[in-house]
């Protein structure tokens, strides 16, 4: 299919849209290996949409064994040369990337944005920016890759090495692409490994001008991007053997096959999978910031397509009327619209896949006995909006929290609100879930602060407040949640290294 010029159709944003557009139109049908930007082995696309108004943005590859086979031998090829530079140096390269990221910070954000519907105010922007402080982040830390000595007899020298694995594949999705490409290739190029990275078929063209400009500054074969389908391309990538090690970040099933594929051959993985996350609210809660903070906890201006989402939403009972009221203020003051228009608060879902899904949980609410809709429910009435996979922010109550609406990843921008009396009823009903990932409780309450911290089965846990994962704060879940940390010095030291114990005997002293 040819690759359309139709630009945004709302206006304002055309010359924005026209310039990402090309930059897409450039990027179709390219991978990036071995360092040349250019086609795969395969000759076989799919189509990658603009979400907000189903205009096709790119033709992208649909890599199988070949194109894997190819980039995994590039990054293998690569590897010794690349471990044997030393680690600030390879550090140096990583910050050198980010800065000539950040040089076309601008026209990246916005191709970002086309690819993903998310807003550019909102969201591509700010995900550029993380992305680039997550490489600034590992860049630095290579003087830190340190063994140990161990104290053993005399004539004795016992310490410990930490080592590259090889070649690490990394497979990411599509709700914040190059955000999550940075937290990946970041330590593990650092830590002196090679990687493939496979994008998500629904977003893979930032991450591959992010690739394109690393060309610049990487030697060929340390960082490959390629695309293509999950079972087509992302299953032999990690049942490679030539691959070391296996970081994905998705679907909890998906996580499952991945440990799966790689129980095979016993080689080390990093799972960042889904959440259903607790976000609660205590009669004692400053609620000038609960209630702003449901609504940013949501992720409602990333359309709720976060695994961090605050997506269950416990309030108590004698604040219950004040909450709800101002969430739903805040909610139906969000602006719709066109992604690339600076005043967009909220974009678009990033696939009929995913509104399918959204709308699936929405209707087992609707037949649920005693919900209510307190605001949204299905897409926006504007003509424009609905040309595209808009969906209004969706409050629910009355829905029990054993249903599926309460216990599934729904990934949309649907919450529900539970009310509570009792604390610990309330804690037992919050842990009651196969997700372990994000937890928030808003108090003045010290004391209950530290029950919470305390008991809830979470991975990433915060009072008064309910922010993003950021660079350095060390993020992975429990339970359905995945294995593992990322984005932190801890996750580059235990999940991209290997530690090799050394003994050295002096013998007799001659
Ligand atoms: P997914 O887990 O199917 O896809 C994520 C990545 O894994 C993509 O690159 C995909 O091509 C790849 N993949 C899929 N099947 C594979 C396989 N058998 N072997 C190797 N790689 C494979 O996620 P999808 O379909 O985009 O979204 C479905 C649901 O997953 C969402 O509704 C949401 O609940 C959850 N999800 C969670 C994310 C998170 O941040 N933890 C991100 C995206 C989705
Ligand atoms: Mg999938």
């Amino acid at each position: 299919m040819p690759v359309s010029q139709v630009a945004v159709e709302f206006g304002r944003s055309a010359p924005l849209a026209a310039a990402a557009y090309k930059d897409a139109d450039r990027l179709s049908g390219k991978v990036l290996v071995d360092g040349v930007l250019g086609p795969p082995l395969t000759n076989e696309t799919f189509v990658v949409e603009n979400p907000a108004n189903m205009a096709v943005v790119a033709n992208a590859p649909r890599c199988r064994e070949a194109d894997v086979e190819r980039a995994v031998k590039s990054a293998h090829d690569a590897y010794p040369a690349w471990a044997a530079i030393p680690a600030r140096e390879r550090g140096r390269m990583v910050a050198r990337m980010a800065d000539l990221i950040e040089a076309e910070c601008e026209a990246i954000a916005a191709l970002l944005s086309l690819e993903t519907g998310n807003a550019l105010a909102t969201q591509a922007r700010p995900e550029m920016a993380g992305a680039i402080d997550m490489l600034r982040l590992f860049a630095g830390l290579g003087g830190e890759l340190k063994g140990r000595t161990v104290p053993s007899g005399p004539g004795i020298l016992h310490y410990t090495t930490r080592d590259p694995l090889g070649v690490v594949a990394g497979i990411i999705p599509w709700n914040a692409p190059v955000y999550l490409m940075a937290a990946k290739m970041g330590p593990a190029l650092v830590a002196g490994n090679t990687m493939v990275l496979k994008t998500a078929e629904q977003a893979p063209l930032t991450v591959l001008r992010c690739a394109e400009i690393a060309r610049h500054v990487l030697p060929p074969g340390v960082f490959n991007v390629i695309s293509g389908y999950g079972e087509e391309a992302g299953r032999p990538l990690a049942e490679h053997p030539l691959v070391r090690k296996v970081t994905f970040t998705g679907s909890w099933t998906v996580g499952r096959e991945i440990a799966g594929y790689v129980a095979a051959k016993l080689c080390p993985v990093t799972l960042e999978l889904g959440g259903k996350n607790p976000n609660i609210i205590m009669a004692d809660a400053d609620l000038e910031r609960a209630i702003p903070g449901v609504v940013q906890g949501m992720r409602f201006t990333r359309q709720g397509q976060s695994c961090t989402a605050g997506s269950r939403v416990f309030v108590h009972r004698a604040v219950y009327d004040r909450v709800v009221d101002g969430v739903v203020e805040r909610l139906e003051a969000l602006r719709l619209g066109d992604p690339l228009d600076e005043a967009t608060e909220v974009g678009a879902m990033i696939s009929e896949e995913q509104f399918d899904r959204c709308t699936y949980y929405v209707e087992m609410a609707r037949d649920t006995p005693g919900a209510r809709f307190l605001c949204g429910g299905g897409r926006p009435d504007d003509p424009d909006l609905r040309k595209g996979l808009f969906f209004s922010p969706t409050l629910i109550d009355g829905i029990p929290n054993d249903s599926p609406v309460c216990q599934e990843e729904i990934f949309g921008p649907v919450a529900c609100v539970l009310p509570w009396t009792d604390f610990d009823d309330m804690m037992a009903a919050a842990n009651d879930i196969a997700f372990g990932l994000a937890a928030t409780l808003w108090t003045r309450d010290l004391s209950r602060a530290m029950d919470f911290a305390e008991n809830i089965q979470a991975g990433f846990v915060q009072v008064n407040q309910y922010d993003t994962p950021q660079p350095n704060v060390a993020y992975g879940g429990l339970k359905r949640s995945g294995l593992g940390k990322e984005y932190s010095y801890e996750s580059m030291i235990d999940h991209f290294t290997t530690s090799k114990t050394i003994i050295i005997n002096r013998g007799t002293p001659g």
